[in-house]
């Protein structure tokens, strides 16, 4: 029998139902969904009339240089999320909190752009969200208390992979502009053959990850015993959805660079939503030594070394299993 159509609204109708995630939740995921339309649409006009890899002259509170589809997602979600019931939106382009709804019970962590760097090169971008309580007394929380969270790749397809705290399920926006679930059971593998990281920095690392990067090197006559693919698509929402298609480790970790020391990825609005995801789909992620979603932000933009996929090859490298 063909797979019945489900769309977005019916699964968040469905987790509602079962008490997994609340109405204004549901609200919030629709109404960034909204903008995730907008924003796949926009992109697909990038050369024709749109430059949306110009830089724009501002930084973001990260230091990164703002592109102007960056500043586009960014207002873009701002707007849709002005519809939903939402105290707050916390953004990788604002220096500190919007504040938006006086009644909202709810802040939403974004990176609106994920990948800006390929912005000009036809590959896969996202954005990245995290849906959080708010009680009126603090915005920065331990990744453990996310209500839900997920990402937005635009790429070949347009899809979501979402989690309000009941497994990971997967979207496609279809011809219809509704994103309609896929027949796809997301789970990630426990083992693989594949890494991701961006091995022009192998000389700024530290010694545990030189020392497990050359051994995957090594391969079959190596310790391993096996052979290793590398992957670096430098979107992280590419190699996230890699992985939770076909298994990997993916590391970004601490470096000797300057301002690397924590890595570059962020704690608030990159690694937490994607550890909430990872492992709701049966895999692991880690700073290198603790796990991502025990870890209490300091500050908005913190940077946070970021491990995670495979459970066995993650607990090898950060557990010593
Ligand atoms: P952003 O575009 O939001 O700043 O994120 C880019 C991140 C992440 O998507 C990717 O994995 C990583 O930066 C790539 O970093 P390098 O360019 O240092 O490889
Ligand atoms: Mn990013
Ligand atoms: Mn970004």
């Amino acid at each position: 029998m063909a797979e019945t159509a489900f769309f977005l609204s019916d699964y968040l109708g469905q987790q509602e139902f079962e008490g997994h995630i609340s109405s204004e939740g549901c609200r919030a995921i629709l109404s960034l969904a909204s903008a995730s339309v907008k924003i796949a649409a926009l992109s697909r006009q990038n050369g024709l009339g749109e430059h949306l890899g110009a830089v724009l002259g501002g930084e973001n509170a990260d230091g990164d240089e703002q592109k102007a589809l960056d500043v586009a997602a960014d207002e873009l979600i701002e707007e849709a999320l002005r519809t939903a019931s939402v105290a707050a939106y916390l953004s990788e382009e604002r220096e500190g909190a919007v504040m938006l709804s006086d009644k909202g019970t709810l802040l939403v962590a974004c990176d609106p752009l994920d990948g800006s760097s390929n912005i000009d090169t036809n590959l896969t971008v996202g954005t990245i969200f995290s849906l959080l309580p708010f009680d009126g007394s603090t915005l920065l929380m331990p990744g453990d208390m996310q209500i839900a969270s997920g990402f937005f790749a635009y790429g070949p397809q347009t899809t979501l992979l979402l989690t309000v705290g009941n497994g990971v399920e997967a979207f496609c926006l279809d011809g219809t502009g509704d994103y309609r679930r896929m027949d796809w059971q997301v789970a990630i593998p426990r083992t693989t053959s594949e890494f991701a990281i961006n091995a022009s920095n192998s000389r700024h690392w530290q010694t545990a990850v030189s020392d497990y990067i050359s051994d995957l090197l090594a391969g079959k006559t190596g310790p391993r015993g096996k052979n290793f693919n590398m992957r670096w698509a430098g979107s992280l929402v590419a190699d996230a959805f890699r992985i939770f298609r076909r298994g990997g480790i993916f590391l970004y970790p601490s470096d000797q660079r300057d301002g690397y020391e924590q890595g570059r990825l962020r704690l608030v609005y990159e690694a937490h939503p994607i550890a909430f995801l990872v492992e709701q789909a049966g895999g692991v992620a880690y700073d290198g030594q603790i796990r991502i979603l025990e870890i209490t932000p300091d500050e908005l933009h913190q940077r946070v070394p970021l491990i995670f996929g495979s459970s066995d090859e993650v607990d090898l490298l950060c557990k010593g299993a």
